[in-house]
């Protein structure tokens, strides 16, 4: 029987890598995105799968619930669920937008889990279901210039990590990509194109195969890039405030 893979965030980047990658290997596909001529143009582009097509702004409270009761107003099964949406912004905390910096917080993490709880039950009654949760390096240290985006990406990594305990033995399997700086629109969105962080950025087809193929194994978290392993690795065992300074560092200009 044909499986269908849910992909919110699916029209650039990461998303899009993801949405080739699943296609591929014969998915039938869920898009979810505010764009929908984009949304409908990547459709086009598919005869041998099923693609469905979802404009929602997942930043808005109960976006997520909605793109649920579409799936079962129109009986599709997700079997594959990638939450993958998501946007950081540059600034000091308190220069920065707070209304951006809430919708940052409602997508990146409160769609996100919304969209687990809801699918999670379907996957549990099926002993089978496979989430890929798109993290960040950010994920394992203090950001200054980006306070809110990092914190976001420290709640998914530890929800995820979480989850896979809570599904031990159940079918389901949690994967959390964490990719460092990565060629996508995320840098000029979040003002970042010019800084030292974004200077060895690896191309998104890459970072996005390996997201791919840990979540296609079950794998519970990925790192990608030796670099940014290193990166995370050490930041486990440095103190928090010099991993900050360090984050700080990295976060201002070429
Ligand atoms: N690129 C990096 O350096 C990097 C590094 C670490 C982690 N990440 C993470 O990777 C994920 C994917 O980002 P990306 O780098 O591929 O960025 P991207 O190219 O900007 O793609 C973001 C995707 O999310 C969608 N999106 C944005 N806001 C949305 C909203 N409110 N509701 C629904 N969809 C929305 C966008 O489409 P629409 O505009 O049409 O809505 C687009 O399809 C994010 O979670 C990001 O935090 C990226």
């Amino acid at each position: 029987m044909k499986k269908t893979a849910l992909i919110t965030g699916a029209t650039s980047g990461l998303g899009y890598e993801f949405v080739k990658l699943l296609s591929k290997d014969g998915f039938d596909l869920v898009l979810v995105a505010r764009n929908q001529q984009k949304l409908e143009e990547i459709k086009q582009t598919f005869s041998n799968i099923q693609v469905t097509v979802i404009a929602k702004d997942l930043s808005i409270a109960g976006a997520a619930k909605e793109v649920f009761r579409e799936m079962e107003d129109k009986q599709i099964d997700i079997d594959i669920l990638v939450n993958n949406a998501g946007f950081g912004l540059m600034g000091k905390f308190d220069e920065l937008d707070i209304h951006k910096q809430t919708e940052m917080i409602q997508l990146n993490i409160t769609a996100l889990t919304e969209l687990t709880y809801y699918f999670l039950p379907g996957f549990k009654r099926k002993n089978h279901g496979r989430i890929l949760n798109v993290a960040s390096t950010a994920a394992f240290q203090p950001g200054p210039l980006m306070a809110v985006y990092y914190a976001t990406k420290a709640f998914v990594l530890s929800f995820s990590e979480a989850l896979v305990e809570e599904l031990n033995g159940s079918g389901v399997t949690v994967t959390t990509l964490c990719p460092g700086a990565t060629k996508t629109n995320f840098a000029s969105i979040a003002n970042v194109e010019g800084t030292k962080m974004f200077s060895n950025a690896m191309s998104s087809d890459i970072v996005a195969q390996k997201g791919y193929e840990a979540m296609m194994s079950g794998k519970r978290v990925v790192i990608t890039g030796g670099l940014n392993k290193a990166g995370a690795y050490s930041a486990k065992f440095l103190p928090r405030s010099l991993a900050a300074k360090i984050a700080k560092y990295v976060a201002r200009e070429k």
